[in-house]
């Protein structure tokens, strides 16, 4: 099969298009996929870099690809809830920018009607990640305030659509076009980041959700009341500040399976959940597609496809 590969940390050039043989189904939960989309993540990435190496280091060679869309063509003998031919979102973690990908049932679900393979490979770490921060460590409730740190972005769009859509009152921060894209994802509130200081235009919220890190992470503190809570997908926030402010902070490690893209995918069948691809690349693209997603400025998300 045709795969994506590399062989040595580096930068974007280190990604080959490669022909190896395809994976088979190895456990009785397993479910083979045949990929139709894959999505692109920041992680991808920070992998390939290298920035990951003492948290989650990998084997070479090695095939990049948390998410993909695609029919399943083979399942193993205790799969009782897929069968060859569905239609499915496979949250693979690696291996997905592949033709043929394995994943464990409870990290597959079927793709909802109506969204192209493309939308459905972008929706599984976005959801998964804004749920595991949102309401599994968040615990967001009807009612309070939540600012998004990055509300135009892949999964800060997740996280306003399912804030807003959870009774909550959003507040995103973006750039550019992609003020106009937060309102539309609902939020009550966009700053533009680039043009106003947070910390000058809000106060009092109750949880920050921050999908940027960087620098701009310190300014957060100031928007909580006390007893709030800053949520960091990207670093860990500072303890010392956390003290400082007498609110609570902590990075999150996202919970993505079957089970925590349950809410964001009956939210998107009632309308209230929208995929936003940004770009479609062909899988011989990897490269200049990660590259795309490097430069940011990216209003949703980046997608391989393989015909
Ligand atoms: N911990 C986990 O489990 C987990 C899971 C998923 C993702 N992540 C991480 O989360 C991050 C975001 O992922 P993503 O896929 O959503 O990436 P993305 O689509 O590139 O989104 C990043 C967002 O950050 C915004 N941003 C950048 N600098 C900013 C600043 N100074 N102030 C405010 N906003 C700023 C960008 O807005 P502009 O485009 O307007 O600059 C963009 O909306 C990545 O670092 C990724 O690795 C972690």
């Amino acid at each position: 099969m045709k795969a994506i590969q590399y062989n040595d940390y580096g930068n974007s050039d280190v990604l080959e298009q490669v022909d190896v043989p395809a994976p088979s189904v190895q456990n009785g939960n397993d479910v083979l996929v045949q990929v139709k989309a894959a999505g692109v993540n920041p992680i991808d990435i920070k992998i390939r870099m290298g920035f990951m190496k003492a948290v989650r280091p990998v084997e070479m060679p090695f095939i990049p690809g948390g998410e993909a869309a695609g029919i399943v063509v083979a399942i193993g003998d205790d799969v009782s809830a897929f069968k060859v031919g569905d239609e499915v979102i496979a949250l693979t973690g690696t291996n997905a920018y592949a033709e043929y990908v394995t994943a464990n049932e409870s990290f597959v679900v079927p793709k909802p009607k109506g969204l192209s393979f493309a939308e459905a490979a972008s929706i599984g770490v976005n959801i998964g990640t804004a749920q595991s921060v949102l309401f599994i460590t968040g615990k967001l409730e009807k009612g309070q305030s939540v600012l998004i740190q990055g509300g135009s972005g892949a999964v800060g769009g997740a996280m306003v659509q399912m804030a807003k859509a959870a009774g909550a009152y959003v507040i995103a921060t973006a750039s550019g076009k992609g003020v106009a894209l937060a309102k539309s994802f609902g939020a009550d509130e966009v700053i533009d980041y680039k043009l106003q200081d947070v910390a000058r235009v809000i106060k009092d919220i109750d949880l920050v959700a921050d999908t940027a890190g960087g620098e701009a992470q310190a300014k957060l503190f100031q928007v909580l009341k006390p007893g709030g809570v800053l949520l960091s997908i990207v670093i860990p926030p500072s303890q010392e500040l956390a003290d400082q402010y007498k609110v609570n902070a902590g990075f999150v490690a996202s919970n993505i399976s079957a089970q925590t893209l349950q809410n964001g995918i009956e939210l998107l069948k009632i309308g209230k959940f929208k995929p936003v691809v940004s770009k479609i690349f062909k899988l011989e693209e990897a490269a200049v597609a990660q590259d795309f997603l490097t430069a940011g400025g990216i209003n949703g998300k980046v997608i391989l496809t393989i015909d």
